[in-house]
This record gives C-alpha cells, structure tokens and sequence, in this order.
C-alpha cells in the first residue's frame, strides 16, 4: 500500500503562511530522495487556505484535504460548508470525526458517520478518525471504544466510493501532548481496525489504508511506519514547518535539504 502523509493545520497560518509554505514544500519534494517520491503527501489547511492552497499545488503531486465538512448536502446551515464546495475547489479528502470536533463541537458518530457519506457522495475520500481518552486506556477499554466509534462513524453501506475512505487512529492522550503510543501499542490498534474494517466492508476494508496520529515527528515516524498495520501518519503540530514536515514525509536527513 502507497504510504500517505497528511499534513493537519488545525487552525493555524494565514494566507501568506500557507503560501510561503507550499513553496518551501516544493523546493523540498523536488530535492527529495526516492522516499519523498514513492509517499503520497496531503495537505488540510483551514478553510480560508483552502482554495489558495489547491492552486498552489496545481500540477504537483501533492494533494489537498479539509479538515472537516458539513453534514448535509446544502441549504440553511449557516457557518457550514458543503462536500460539494470542497470538491469544487479540488479537495481529494477529508478529516471527519477529529477528536478536536468530537469533545470541542460535541459530534457524535452519527453526525462523523453523515460528513463521511457525504464526502463520499461527492468524489472525496474520508479520512475518519478515531481513538481512545487516557481514561479508556487506563480502565482496559480502548479496543471496545476504538471499534464501536469506528462503526458507528462509517458511511453507510452501498455509499459509492466508501471503498476509498481511510482511517485514523489517533489516542487523543497522544494528541498535541508529545506523547506517542509505542509502535506496538498503535500496531495493537491497527490490527484490530484491520479485523473490524474487513467484517464491515469485506474486500475493500483489506485494502483500507489505517494512518496513526499523535504527536509524529521526524524522529520517531521510521518505527511508527515499519509496523505491518500501519500505512501513513497524520501530523498536527510537526506538519506547521515545511522543513520539518519534509523530513517526515521523505525520512530525510537534514543533509538533503535545500539551503
Ligand atoms: P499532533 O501531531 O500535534 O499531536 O496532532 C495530531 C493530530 O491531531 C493530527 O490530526
């Protein structure tokens, strides 16, 4: 499975941010090794960078994500945007069920599982997160929580392109903490994802790319990546450097970098 990295903004850089940063990004990619090149890098800016960001990477391989959508199709939902919009403007994914919105914005699964069709319905792929507290850890519940908000936040059944939609696993204790679960740990994870996607989606779900998140840095994302179960990284707080962000998706080293 190609591996694909995915650069999560959150809310931060303004327009002029967001540009002088796809431009480093660039500079970096072309000077990267054959790593940089097998990887399929994504980038989910803010809403306002969005369109901006999309013609940026015009005729470039990278490609670009929302980080989040509306739940319904259109009309009087003030404040939202559509699946459609997003597709409009060239958006490929997007993040539905962050556990930023799940706590800050109060979505429910239901609510994860409708963004999805959504994006489905409209030539995205979703990328649907989930992952435990340090609670449902501590208490012994992470695959009981990790499996019921996976099938619960799934589009339903017969959603043409739901084939295509990729999982996160991101431990919100992990999250923005500098905290990562051990290779192992989120191997354990991966694997009991992979189990429940191919009992709910069959052939497709063995196919399913499932990403780890929290806390990934150029220094650890090697032993993240060479577990069996895990097929990409979504980066918060180390995707915000160009520099940094570059040596996560091509593993390089600072001597391959553009002065
Ligand atoms: P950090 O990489 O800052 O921990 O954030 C992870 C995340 O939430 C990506 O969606």
């Amino acid at each position: 499975m190609r591996t694909l990295i995915v650069a999560n903004w959150k809310m931060n850089k303004n327009l002029a941010e967001a540009s002088q940063f796809i431009q480093d990004l660039l500079a970096i990619w072309k000077a990267g090794g054959p790593g940089a090149h097998s990887t399929e890098v994504v980038i989910a800016p803010p809403y306002t960078a969005l369109s901006p960001t999309g013609e940026a990477l015009t005729g470039s391989p990278l490609r670009l994500a929302a980080q989040d959508v509306s739940a319904h199709k259109e009309g009087a939902f003030t404040g939202e945007v559509s699946a459609g919009m997003l597709a409009d403007i060239g958006c490929e994914y997007g993040l539905v069920g962050h556990s930023e919105r799940r706590s800050g914005a109060f979505e429910s699964n239901a609510i994860v599982a409708q963004k999805a069709e959504q994006l489905c319905l409209n030539g995205l792929k979703p990328i649907v997160c989930v992952g435990e507290t340090l609670g449902d850890r501590e208490s012994g519940d992470t695959a009981e929580v990790v499996l019921e908000m996976l099938r619960s936040s799934l589009p339903p059944p017969g959603t043409p392109g739901r084939d295509k939609l990729v999982v996160a696993y991101e431990p919100v204790w992990a999250i923005g903490t500098g905290l990562t679960a051990s290779p192992e740990q989120a191997q354990a994870v991966h694997a009991i994802i992979r189990d429940c996607l191919e009992e709910e989606m069959g052939e497709a779900g063995k196919r399913t790319r499932i990403l780890y998140g929290g806390s990934v840095n150029p220094q650890n994302v090697k032993s993240i990546l060479s577990q069996n179960d895990i097929h990409g990284v979504l980066v918060g707080g180390a995707s915000l450097d160009a520099i940094e962000f570059g040596r996560i998706f091509g593993y390089l080293d600072s001597e391959d970098l553009p002065s």
